[in-house]
Parts: structure tokens; sequence; C-alpha cells
């Protein structure tokens, strides 16, 4: 079925034979020396840990062209899943030591022109913070940076990391400065913390969507304010469930948040940390909560109405969605 990615982060969608080969290239040492020690570092004991990890496969990354490699990797297999439209997450000051913000977005952009031509699918890059960051004056420069890059790739601009004990509210100017430039606020809240990591998401750094923002049930104030809004949350049931924001899939908030008439999309996150995919994604939730094919394809509708593409595209994407589940509905007749 066609799909569109709103939260994927382009460090943790690196596969994890590219990893090994991106460590040995730049002699970086992992805990882990195959593809199996691999899926065994990405057992997750917290959600600290899993920005650990992070951070380790972020070292890998020292030169140009293994940004361009990663990209290029990245759209190929988003359209081997019939991923359309990818809106991409990357967090530049983890990597600024090694290559400049101009040099990673000139091999990004580099990479996805050329992958863009060849498989026939786009995105759009959303640059993040990691929240612990310091001193958080760092990060002006990074939004005056994106901000700068507004015509060349740039749509969005994100907070991600540790959301605990580095609340919205620390980045207050940083993302006024998003705001007045039009550029489109995506922060994570509501993972990791509760109600009020998300209502400063909202107030101080005025989000368009919220990454995760499950943990919103708590709070019927915020989930009536969420739907009378209809702010978009990027769920990601797996990453949930493999950093213990839900302890199972089978008790994941999803179908609370869908009865509670809020505006939902699917996607991956960190789709090899977490062994997943998007179409393993959408496969997962239909078995475990038995949605049919109307749930699911409003959902994946859902994207296409929570990018942050222009209104053209918005039409044109829906109509090719439209065209392809009936395609999709006439090819699943046909087997009975
Ligand atoms: N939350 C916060 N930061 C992140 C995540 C996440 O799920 N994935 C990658 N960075
Ligand atoms: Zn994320």
């Amino acid at each position: 079925m066609p799909k569109v990615e709103l939260h994927v982060h382009l460090e943790g969608s690196i596969l994890p034979e590219t990893l090994l080969l991106l460590a040995k290239k730049n002699n970086v040492t992992l805990p882990a020396k195959s593809i199996e020690e691999i899926r065994k570092w990405y057992r997750f004991s917290s959600f600290d840990h899993f920005v650990e990890v992070y951070f380790a496969i972020c070292s890998c990354l020292r030169a140009p062209e293994d940004f361009e490699l990663i990209v290029f990797e990245f759209l190929k297999n988003q359209a081997r899943q019939n991923i359309k439209y990818s809106e991409v997450i990357f967090t530049p000051f983890t990597h600024v030591k090694r290559v400049s913000f101009d040099e990673q977005l000139a091999a990004i952009n580099k990479a996805r022109e050329k992958a863009e031509k060849e498989y026939g699918v786009t995105m759009g890059l959303v640059p993040d913070l990691a929240r612990n960051m310091r001193p958080v004056e760092e990060s002006l420069k990074v939004v005056d940076w994106a901000i700068k890059n507004m015509g060349n790739g740039i749509i969005g601009f994100g907070l991600g990391g540790p959301e605990t004990g580095n609340p919205p509210e620390l980045f207050a100017e940083t993302f006024a400065r998003a705001k007045n430039a039009n550029l489109p606020a995506l922060p994570h809240a509501g993972e990791t913390e509760g109600a009020d990591s998300v209502w400063g998401a909202i107030k101080t750094l005025s989000a368009k969507r919220i990454g995760h923002g499950v943990r919103c049930l708590e709070d019927p104030g915020l989930v009536k304010f969420l739907r009378e809004n209809q702010i978009p949350l990027d769920v990601s049931v797996t990453s949930n469930v493999c950093l213990g924001v839900a302890d199972s899939i089978e008790n994941h908030p999803l179908p609370e948040l869908l009865s509670e008439g809020l505006f939902v999309t699917i996607n991956s996150d960190d789709p090899p940390m977490f062994n997943t995919t998007l179409t393993e994604e959408y496969l997962k939730i239909a078995k475990t909560f038995d949605f049919g094919k109307e749930t699911i394809k409003q959902l994946a509708l859902n994207g296409v109405k929570a990018s942050l593409l222009p209104g053209e595209e918005k039409l044109k994407l829906t109509s090719l969605f439209e065209k392809e589940f009936a395609e999709l509905g006439k090819e699943l007749l046909g087997r009975n």
C-alpha cells in the first residue's frame, strides 16, 4: 500500500551492515562486531541507554560521503516500501565537530537528489536538537542555520533526545526564532514525560505536530485541546514498546488515541534499532488491534494530510493514494 512517513530519524535508520562498514572505515570501535551482536546491542534497558547507543551510532559518521551513503540507502529502502514521501529528522549538532553543518547538508542533498531521481520518492529534512545539549545558547546557531537553508531542503525544526529533565521551555528563544521565520516546530513530547511536556511543546514551542505525544492521555483537558485543534501525533508503536513507553504492543494506547478522535499518523522512528519497518508497523497494528482496510487507509491518508507538503502536493498524493488503494482492493477481490 502507498504510504508517507513523517517521523523517522536518519541516524537511527542506518542498516546494521552499513554501520559495521562505516565503523571499520572510520576506525570506530563499536561494542558490536557482527549483525547478531548489533541486534543484541539494540536491546534497550532504558531511554538513557537508547540515547547512549544512538550517540555511538552517530560517532560512526565522519565524512560527507558517509552522509551520502546513508541517505541514498534510506531512500532506496523507503521506495521499496512504497513510501512516496518522508520527513526525515537528523541531529546536525551531534556531528558538527567532524562534519560542518553546511557539509552535512550538501552531502545529504546530493544523495537525496540522486536517489529521488532514481527511485521516484521524495523527502524533506528536519534538523533537530538533542534537548540535553548545553549550553542551550548553542542551539541558536543551529536554528539560525536551519532558517538560512529553508529553501535548500529544510522544512521543519525538531527537538529530540532525553525528555526527562530537559523541558521544552529551555528552548523557548530558539523556537521563537523558528516561528518568526515560518519554520514549523516538530518537537518530541509526551514520550517519556507526561502532559506538561506536551503543553510546553504546544504553548512555548508552537508545535505543528507532536513527536509521539502518546502520554497526552494522562490529561483530559489536553486530549480535548489536541482533538479540537487536530494537532497531529507522530505515533511509533514498536519504538514505544522497545523504549518502555508502552509495556507491550497489545497494551499500546493507539486504539484509545483513535477513539478519542485524535489525529494520528503511523511511523517507524528508528526502524533497524527497533527491528521494524514502516510496512511492519502497519501490519502489526492491523493484526494486533484488528483494524480493517478502511482504518489502515485512513491512517495512511492522515500522513499525507499531516505532512508539511504544500496544498497542491497533498492533493496530488491523496489522489495517487486513492488510485493505488482502489487497485489493491481489486487485487484482493480477485484473490477471493
Ligand atoms: N525520542 C527522542 N529522541 C529520539 C528518538 C525518540 O524516540 N529517536 C531518536 N531520537
Ligand atoms: Zn523520534
